[in-house]
């Protein structure tokens, strides 16, 4: 059967690789002192085998093992450039090459590791919903078999805000939405993780959010983070995307302005037995 595959995320290019490792270095630098209590609240603990799904460059496997001592760190992913600079990081146990939407295949690299707790954060809403279910039913089966904790963090961008609202933002935040959507992934996933969590099969998930805020980050590192995903959803408007990034870089404009959104967590370590 031919499974409906997402185009979001793909990093055809060298380029692009190079720019979105730098984003996400900065993006888990920025978020990881916010998420940590939430990773330890869901579940996370020193001494852990830690996988990683959809792992990306490393820099957040790199802050777990920084964070929580002696955790060993497997990440997974299927980009093979992403997958070398996560290889290099320090804290980083081992890392393999893997289709989260194979079902063999990820249970495989989970019989491999056992781990004590599975972590997958902003994979989903680049996922389509075939390719979720295939990898949440994967993570039941071995749940089914195994001890391991599942934790889902995801964006959902209904909770993002602007601060004088702003016409330009607005269009960029909704083109952004609209772009994913077409590619075939979701930025309003994070809202739902409970309940993907309950159809896969997973008992009582916990849920929480974490509220990322440029008073608190500063605008200049929220911007250095978000910055140029928002703008690319200008990008059937070249003009305004361009104005975008200048006005985001500008000095004054953290002064008078202000942005976030919350990151939403769901986690869950039982499975419904299967009755009879
Ligand atoms: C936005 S990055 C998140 C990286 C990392 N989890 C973090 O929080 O910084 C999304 C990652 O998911 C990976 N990914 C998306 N779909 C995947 C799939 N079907 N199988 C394996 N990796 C996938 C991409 O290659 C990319 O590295």
């Amino acid at each position: 059967m031919q499974r409906e595959r997402s185009r979001s995320y793909l990093l055809a290019d060298e380029g692009q690789r190079a720019d979105e490792a730098g984003r996400l270095d900065r993006q888990a630098r920025l978020l990881f002192p916010l998420e940590r209590g939430a990773l330890a609240a869901h579940g996370l603990e020193p001494g852990h085998t830690v996988v990683d799904l959809g792992c990306g460059q490393g820099t957040y496997l790199q802050l777990i093992a920084e964070a929580f001592a002696n955790t060993r760190c497997v990440g997974l992913d299927r980009h093979p450039g992403l997958l070398g600079d996560a290889r290099a990081r320090p804290g980083v146990m081992a890392v393999a090459q893997c289709d989260l939407a194979g079902q063999a295949a990820l249970l495989r690299e989970l019989d491999r590791f056992l781990p004590d707790l599975v972590l997958c954060r902003f994979v989903l809403q680049h996922m389509a919903p075939a390719e979720r279910t295939a990898m949440l039913s994967t993570l039941a089966e071995h749940a089914s078999k195994r001890a391991v904790r599942v934790v889902l963090a995801d964006v959902d961008s209904a909770s993002s805000f602007f601060e004088p609202p702003s016409p330009l933002l607005s269009e960029a935040h909704q083109g952004l939405e609209a772009l994913q959507a077409r590619s075939g992934g979701d930025r309003r996933i994070g809202a739902r993780l409970p309940d993907l969590l309950r159809t896969a099969g997973f008992e009582s998930p916990r849920a929480s959010r974490v509220l990322v805020d440029s008073r608190t980050t500063g605008f200049g590192a929220w911007w250095s983070a978000f910055g140029s995903p928002l703008s690319a959803g200008l990008a059937s408007r070249p003009a305004a995307q361009e104005a975008l990034l200048e006005w985001g870089t500008h000095p004054a404009t953290g002064d008078s302005f202000r942005a976030g959104f919350e990151v939403c967590f769901a986690s869950s370590g039982s499975v419904r037995r299967a009755s009879g």
